[in-house]
């Protein structure tokens, strides 16, 4: 989950241009920065731990000479976050450099068989293998393009990696195995980046690297080829439609907060889907005799809340399934009659595309919802759809979860009504409220946007948080919790109301805060069942529920109130919000950047 960018310029320092490419992909991993650039025949390269912004200002990075380069911001996998460990690496001579994103299952082999061969290595990671197998394929006095696919053909496992050498001082070289890498062309050079955002300011004409591909840089175009081969690929350039200003703060003090705002409009862009790709959707689905939903972090717990539609309005058996558990709890018993949908932001979740691979090797149908045109889940996918929830650059996801739930609320409908088994009125009525969510969703942000934080001061030396719901408010629960443990670190548990006497009402003390989801809905007596368990053992209640709502009300010692009309099962669209900005401002409080929490990536590409 490292971010890779580089560029060969025609004229101009690429340096700058790394620095500013690499700020935009900090999401993706924050523990050291280093650059490799090229200028009078010579490989200068300077990396060590730390922010992007801080490394470059501590090192002078942005000032290092040459119109060709690569940077990289890593998220330690292997080797702690130390100089040594940072990237690029370089072979024995320091003449060829190195940045890789990925993780290199077979490295130990390598390494072992390299140091056999007299390479001496600096570092405890596994990328510092590549350098020295493209130094030790350059002793058979082949050129730098061809030693390195010799190179990438012994590697196992995950990469998307960069290099620049002494050797050739016109190329960047790049390929891609599992982990995302992205070519921008412009008339000022080329570029590559692992995602779009990166390269945004320079182009939006992008070329989608696939997995098993090799491609060389230059000043005016690229190449690619197949790294089994050195066969040639031709590639049509795309345009992204995404405008930087759409992938910036607007104004706002940190993403985070500007996406949970943006969500009334990316809700409504979700629900500008082509109906052609969900009628296609639908009948693939139609076809399941049980499906999964399968996903990891955020993107699961959407599919939990997806679950309760897709079992209650199309009366379809749903299970949603943890991407890295997928294989161990269902490998064995999905097969043809079985459909997987898998639902990842990013489209490259390594957890998520190992799942489905397995589901493909068994001859199940694999479907996706995705944010990420070209992404490796579109193509692996049967059918697919993307969210356009447009970039998300806060680590933490806010308008990816209520837009994943948008899309697969939509499908949830067009199932019930080609499976007709409820009733034409309940249908119609669901359909109706989905249309109406952006405006739940805005109303809610008038009403709580600012005014919150007057809750979030009065509960901010709090050590334990509880979030509870029933029925589809347990997912909201869960993906509330998720915030808020993500954001501020404050230990916290969320669990479906009834399952909370056995066990977690142990933790329950005087004064313990408890927020409840309690929307109007089939759960509703139920809950204030369980708010009363929990008032009786001395917590304090914090209550979302509806406006009005006064036996909520009388039972709680504050109410985050939500608007008129919403139904239980859209619930968690608009109830999510209210917790999104519970965590982002008790992070904001605590002193902590809510866009970058600690130890997490954006994007988690590796095992
Ligand atoms: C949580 C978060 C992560 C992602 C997870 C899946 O705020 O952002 O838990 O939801 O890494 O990512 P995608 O959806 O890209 O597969």
């Amino acid at each position: 989950m490292c971010g890779i960018f580089g560029c060969v310029l025609k004229e101009g320092e690429a340096a700058p241009l790394i620095h500013q490419g690499l700020r935009r992909l900090e999401y993706r991993g924050y523990d050291s920065v280093g650059f490799a650039t090229i200028s009078d025949g010579t490989l200068h390269m300077r990396k060590d731990q730390g922010r992007v912004d801080e490394v470059v200002g501590r090192l002078g990075l942005d000032k290092m000479p040459g119109s060709l380069g690569v940077g990289h911001t890593r998220w330690a996998t292997h080797g702690a976050p130390m100089m040594v460990n940072a990237h690029p690496h370089t072979d024995c001579e320091n003449q060829i450099a190195v940045i890789h994103n990925g993780v290199i299952d077979n490295f130990l082999e390598l390494k072992e068989e390299l140091i056999n061969r007299g390479h001496v290595f600096e570092s405890r990671t596994d990328t510092e293998v590549i350098p020295h197998l493209i130094e030790e394929e350059m002793k058979g006095d082949i050129n730098i393009g061809e030693a390195i696919l010799r190179a990438l053909r012994r590697l196992e496992g995950s990469y998307a990696i960069a290099v620049v050498s002494s050797a050739d001082l016109e190329r960047i070289y790049c390929a891609r195995n599992e982990s995302p890498l992205v070519i921008g062309v412009s008339d000022k050079g080329t570029f590559c980046a692992s995602d779009v955002p990166a390269m945004l300011p320079y182009t939006n004409k992008v070329v989608y690297l696939r997995n098993g591909e090799f491609a060389i840089l230059e000043r005016e175009g690229f190449k690619i080829k197949r790294i089994q081969d050195g066969s040639a690929v031709e590639r049509e350039v795309e345009e992204v439609t995404w405008t930087l200003e759409m992938a910036e703060k607007q104004g706002y003090p940190h993403f985070m907060l500007k996406e949970i705002f943006e969500q009334p409009k990316s809700l409504r862009n979700s629900l500008r889907l082509q109906q052609q790709y969900l009628d296609l959707l639908t009948a693939f689905l139609d076809r399941g005799r049980e499906l999964f939903l399968v996903a990891a972090g955020t993107s699961y717990l959407a599919c939990i809340a997806a679950s309760y539609m897709f079992s209650k309005l199309a009366r379809l058996t749903t299970y949603p399934a943890i991407s890295s558990e997928f294989i161990a709890q269902y490998g064995s018993s999905v097969g043809i009659d079985s459909v997987v949908l898998a639902v990842s932001q990013s489209g490259e979740t390594y957890d998520t595309l190992k799942a489905i691979d397995h589901a493909r090797m068994r001859a199940t149908t694999v479907l996706g919802v995705t944010n990420t045109v070209g992404s490796t889940l579109t193509r692996v996918s049967r059918a697919y759809i993307i969210q356009q929830s447009g970039p998300e650059m806060g680590v933490a996801a806010t308008k990816t979860f209520t837009s994943q739930l948008m899309v697969l609320s939509q499908l949830a409908l067009r199932l019930a009504r080609t499976r007709g088994k409820v009733s034409q009125d309940e249908v119609d009525d669901f359909e109706a409220r989905l249309l109406e969510v952006p405006v739940y969703v805005e109303k809610v942000l008038e009403k709580h946007g600012t005014s919150i934080r007057s809750l979030v001061e009065k509960y901010s030396g709090e050590r334990l948080f509880l979030f509870l719901g029933r029925g589809i408010s347990a997912a909201t629960a869960l993906e509330g919790r998720l915030k808020l443990l993500e954001l501020t670190y404050v230990p916290s548990l969320a669990y479906p109301a009834g399952e909370s006497k056995h066990g977690p009402i142990s933790v329950v003390e005087e004064g313990t805060p408890i927020i409840f989801l309690c929307p109007r809905g089939e759960t509703r007596r139920e809950i204030v069942g369980s708010i009363m368990e929990m008032k009786a053992r001395g917590a304090r209640i914090i209550s979302v529920c509806e406006e009005g709502d006064r036996d909520i009300k009388e039972l709680s010692d504050d109410v985050i109130e939500m608007p008129l009309g919403i139904p239980e099962l859209l619930s968690p669209i608009p109830y999510i919000v209210p917790l999104q900005l519970y965590a982002y401002y008790l992070a904001v409080e605590k002193g902590l950047d809510p866009d970058k929490p600690r130890n997490l990536a954006k994007s988690v590409t590796v095992p």
